[in-house]
């Protein structure tokens, strides 16, 4: 059988003072995948992607990442993986060539292998044109950007994305997106990624975990866990007709075999349950054409990823102020095990 190149069993980590970040959680990760965890702030992500990377070691149970066992062989698994924290890790002060060539040391990368390699991940990152200037010059999706190449240096196998687009606007989160897919596409590298953007989750990822207080409560992909509340919804109002022609129009739109039901709603107007997805538009459209009452307004929505996160936590994922000082525990976790 095919090992997953991300397998993990029981991942537990208690902190001394008995906080459980992490209980028990157990999943695997197809080679080629963008698999996602999100989860409000203190869900356990950073802590599962801190015992996935080596950088802590689990209370209990055990994971292998590429086959390789990250209790038994830490140091072959960290060759496999590649680590973008949480916060930003490249130095200010330097050009990002040489952030990138600090990078390529601690690998005790070969000068010219490295310059070939610091050449290719620019490439990547489409920051080939910048490299000789300073990070400080660099804008804030740049900055990360070359953050991610400075994790791709040693040809990861599997990349860890540790909120990749925390804090950046709208545009600069869609542009590292393309990044990442980009990684994804070209060399078939596997991405696991935290977030608490639903809308990012629910794009970028081909799976996803929800997890809420170092719980997974659902794993799959964005489709089936919007799909599992079973509710695809069209709202319609009606701009012409009398009210009986309405109710003559409503009653047709009733006996088409792709409406579950219908409901009336104050402010919305109809609420149609269907099952035919955004098809069920159309096809209305084309039932009524010849009815005398015609419709003003229609959408069709499908349950959010908000919906399910409430649906399968029991409450929403309230965005929280970030917590700066676990942003710096990682920080300097990530510091000392460079040197
Ligand atoms: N070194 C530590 N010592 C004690 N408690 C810790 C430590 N690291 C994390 N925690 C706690 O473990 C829980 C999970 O933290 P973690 O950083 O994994 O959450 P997260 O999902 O990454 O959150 P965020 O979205 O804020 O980054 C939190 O309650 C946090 O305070
Ligand atoms: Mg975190």
């Amino acid at each position: 059988m095919m090992n997953h190149i991300i397998e993990a069993h029981g991942l537990t980590k208690v902190f001394p003072g008995g906080i459980v970040a992490v209980n028990d959680v157990s999943f695997s990760v197809e080679e080629g995948e963008i698999f996602g965890f999100l989860g409000p702030n203190g869900a356990g992500k950073s802590t599962t992607i801190a015992m996935l990377t080596t950088l802590i070691r689990p209370t209990k149970g055990h994971a292998t990442v590429a086959g390789i066992d990250i209790l038994k062989q830490p140091y072959q698994a960290r060759l496999a993986i590649g680590y973008v924290s949480q916060d930003l890790a490249v130095e200010d002060a330097l050009t990002g060539y040489e952030n990138l060539r600090l990078q390529a040391g601690f690998y005790h990368i070969v000068k010219i292998e490295a310059l070939k390699r610091i050449d290719e991940v620019l490439e990547m990152v489409d920051l080939k044109d910048r490299a000789k200037d300073k990070v400080e010059t660099y804008s804030g999706g740049m900055r990360k950007r070359l953050d991610i190449a400075c994790g791709l240096i040693h040809r990861p196998r599997v990349l860890f994305l540790d909120e990749p687009t925390l804090g950046l606007d709208i545009q600069t989160r869609r542009e590292i997106w393309k990044y990442v897919n980009h990684l994804r596409k070209e060399i078939r590298m596997t991405i696991f990624v935290t977030t608490h953007y639903m809308d990012e989750a629910d794009s970028l990822c081909d799976r996803i975990a929800i997890i809420d207080k170092g719980i997974i409560n659902i794993l799959d992909t964005p489709a089936a866990l919007k799909t599992s509340l079973g509710n695809e919804i069209v709202d319609f109002t009606f701009s012409k007709g009398t009210l009986e022609e309405q109710e003559e129009t409503l009653q047709k739109i009733t006996s088409l075999d792709f409406i579950r039901n219908i409901k009336f709603a104050q402010e919305k107007g109809y609420i149609a349950s269907v099952t035919n997805g955004e098809s069920s538009v159309p096809a209305i459209f084309e039932a009524i054409r010849d009815f005398p009452a015609k419709i003003g307004s229609i959408s069709f929505k499908q349950p959010s990823l908000d919906d399910v996160f409430l649906h399968y936590t029991g409450h929403e994922m309230r965005e929280e102020k970030v917590d700066k000082e676990t942003g710096f525990r990682t920080r300097m976790i990530m510091r000392r095990t460079r040197r």
